[in-house]
């Protein structure tokens, strides 16, 4: 997986209606550290900014100028006010190569999208995670064994980077040599910031990849989910090419990165923080909770939505057509909402976090996503003994998707 360089983008003109009062750059918030809580930086932006702002310097190659939100209240009326709020073109990388078809079920608006998390839904529901859990044990402790008894290991790269795209590949019936593809590809399509040629590449040769397996399947069908899309039906029809294309290219894009990033910032904080990785070892039954936590204080997504009627937010005015931010880097350290929000605590009472995002759009795969959290998180700590970072190791993180690419630590044999 290469590095690229992230280019930069061209400037944004900031629409007539947005106050320039109200213009305010988000990018600080989000700036690679070196911090034990990567998402710390998040910490005074209640009394930095108001709770609603226009920022430009979120601009990708699917995001102008957008507003933010970073009240947990606010967050979660865009999440879950779909009359207001619309997930049309949300990752539409698609788009950048020319394609046309639309990303399922995540671009589509309620009630239509119903008909797809039908679809899909049985294929991530806990009964159909719990069938999974014995072969994701295998997967995690085949990576393990590779290093536990040498006292070092990369826990993101030789991991975190390869037990959840081996559990989706097994899922969706991908050929397992397909994995350092896939990863590049993807690597291409999510943080290549405004490199189109890159995200261009990446988004290409997936596609190109994902209908030649699709046509595989059309013509011998298995018992994959690949498989089932290709042969399944929506409203007592079968899907159309465009729907097929659309709902495995966004399994592939959901599934591939966000459990890795997951892995690597927990470990890393695990492994910057002796006192909560002995809590987990002595009481493995804080797992599940912890596994929630971790999500909480890790938010790596903040989802967008594009408004579809003009109306006020906090009395700013929003108008049609504007993209709005979900900040979930904030809203998670909500204190209206979290006690202590910046403290890690394995014994929330209630835990209604945004890293899975909220509403009809809520996260597919997240019995899947935690199911494999907490395995990795389990089997790690009964394998391997107390660890630390390798002493001299860089301890750069991104505060999203890119997170911590490389972990080093070390244990004593
Ligand atoms: C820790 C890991 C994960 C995180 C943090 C995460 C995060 C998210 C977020 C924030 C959304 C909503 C996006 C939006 O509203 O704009 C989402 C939706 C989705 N995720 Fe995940 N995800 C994770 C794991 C997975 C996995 C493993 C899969 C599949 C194998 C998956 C499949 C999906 C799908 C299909 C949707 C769209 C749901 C819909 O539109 O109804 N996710 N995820």
């Amino acid at each position: 997986m290469s590095e690229t360089a992230i280019q930069a983008a061209p400037p944004v003109e900031i629409p007539a209606h947005v106050p320039p009062e109200l213009v305010h750059d988000v990018s600080r918030y989000l700036a690679p550290n070196t911090r034990v809580d990567p998402f710390s930086q998040t910490e005074t932006i209640y009394e930095d900014l108001p709770p609603i702002f226009f920022t430009a310097s979120q601009r990708s190659v699917l995001n102008d100028g957008l507003w933010v939100v970073t009240r947990y209240e606010d967050i979660r009326e865009v999440y879950q006010n779909d009359a207001l709020y619309s997930t049309k073109d949300v990752a539409n990388f698609q788009a950048v190569v020319g394609e046309t078809f639309r990303m399922i079920p995540l671009a589509v608006d309620p009630p239509e999208h119903g008909k797809y998390r039908i679809l899909l839904n049985p294929w991530f529901s806990p009964k159909a995670i719990n069938a999974l859990e014995d072969s994701i044990r295998a997967t995690i402790n085949g990576l393990i064994d590779g290093f536990a008894d040498k006292g070092e290991a990369d826990a993101a790269y030789d991991f975190g980077r390869l037990y959840p795209v081996q559990v989706f590949m097994n899922l969706m019936g991908f050929p397992p040599e397909r994995l350092e593809e896939f990863l590049s590809w993807e690597y291409a399509i999510l943080h290549s910031g405004y490199n189109i040629e890159r995200i261009k590449w990446g988004i290409g040769s997936a596609l190109a990849y994902l209908r030649s397996f699709i046509a595989e399947m059309k013509a011998s069908p298995a018992d994959n989910l690949t498989s089932h899309i290709v042969h399944g039906q929506v409203e007592g029809r079968p899907l159309t090419e465009d729907e097929i294309i659309g709902t495995v290219a966004f399994l592939w894009l959901g599934g591939l990165d966000t459990v890795a990033a997951t892995t690597s910032l927990m470990f890393r904080r695990l492994a910057l923080e002796p006192e909560l990785q002995r809590t987990l070892r002595e009481t493995p039954a804080l797992h599940a909770d912890a596994i929630e936590e971790f999500l909480r204080v890790q938010p790596l997504v903040n989802s967008t939505r594009q408004v579809k009627q003009d109306h006020e937010i906090r009395g700013v005015q929003i108008k049609a057509g504007d993209r709005i931010m979900c900040f979930n880097s904030a809203g998670n350290f909500d204190p209206a909402e979290f006690e202590n929000p910046r403290q890690v605590r394995f014994d929330r009472p209630s835990n209604r976090h945004f890293t899975l995002a909220g509403g009809p759009h809520r996260c597919l795969g997240s019995h899947l996503a935690r199911r494999e959290l907490r395995i990795a998180l389990s089997e790690m700590l009964r394998r391997l003994p107390p660890f630390e970072l390798k002493a001299g190791a860089d301890r750069t993180v991104h505060p999203g998707l890119i997170a911590a690419p490389r972990l080093p630590i070390t244990w004593q044999v």
